[in-house]
């Protein structure tokens, strides 16, 4: 990573291993960067690695490379906001559930919990290889699904993964949105230690 790259690690209240504590979701990326055919296998085997509920796996993630037909449909189903900032990835990463296992409904809180791991362990490889994801929820699901070809399988999110760009030559807004500091609720509020919840 070159110097001028921001870096917003969390402000912890216990030490965190740095690829939890590095995440952070850039909006800047390096447009020039592509990834491998063998680097987007690797965030597949991640996604496809995760534990679910009974093993039933009920996920599929279609990835996008830059410069294909494919990036081109999936940036058309992102949000107005998004499109601005979300192009300049290497990969959309299009993550999909599905409802149904032979035929029957899932529990669907089970079903999108499995994918929102899934999703997160893809994540975490990506960080592991040096690079930078931002998910998205401001999409078209229903323009996605037909991109995609999800037939019968939800659209949950889309995951821009590439190289984070550099600040220099970026427009002021796009600058203040990315230099604001990363925030969290304090500790008392999200996790309780040894007793019940006040
Ligand atoms: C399911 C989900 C949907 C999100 N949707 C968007 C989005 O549409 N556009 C966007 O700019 N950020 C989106 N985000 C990013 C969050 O705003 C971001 O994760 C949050 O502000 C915390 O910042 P951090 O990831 O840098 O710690 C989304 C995050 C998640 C988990």
């Amino acid at each position: 990573m070159t110097n001028d790259l921001l870096n917003k690690p969390a402000e912890t209240a216990a030490e965190l291993h740095p690829l939890i504590r590095d995440r952070w979701s850039p909006r800047i990326f390096d447009s020039s960067h592509h990834l491998s055919l063998e680097e987007v296998q690797s965030l597949g085997e991640a996604f496809r690695w995760s534990a679910s509920s009974f093993n039933q796996q009920p996920w599929h993630v279609v990835f996008a490379r830059s410069g294909s037909d494919l990036f081109q449909g999936v940036s058309e189903g992102l949000n107005e906001f998004n499109q601005q900032w979300a192009t300049g990835a290497s990969v959309l990463a299009v993550v999909l559930a599905n409802q149904f296992e032979d035929g029957s409904p899932r529990d669907k809180a089970a079903t999108f919990f499995d994918a929102g791991i899934a999703s997160s362990q893809l994540v975490t490889q990506v960080e592991a290889m040096g690079l930078k994801a931002h998910y998205m929820g401001g999409i078209e699901h229903d323009a996605l699904s037909i991109t995609v070809n999800a037939v019968d399988r939800d659209v949950v999110c889309v995951i821009a993964i590439g190289k984070q760009g550099s600040l220099a030559n970026q427009t002021e807004k796009l600058v203040s949105r990315e230099i604001t500091p990363r925030s969290r609720l304090d500790p008392t509020a999200i996790y309780t230690i040894d007793h019940k919840i006040a």
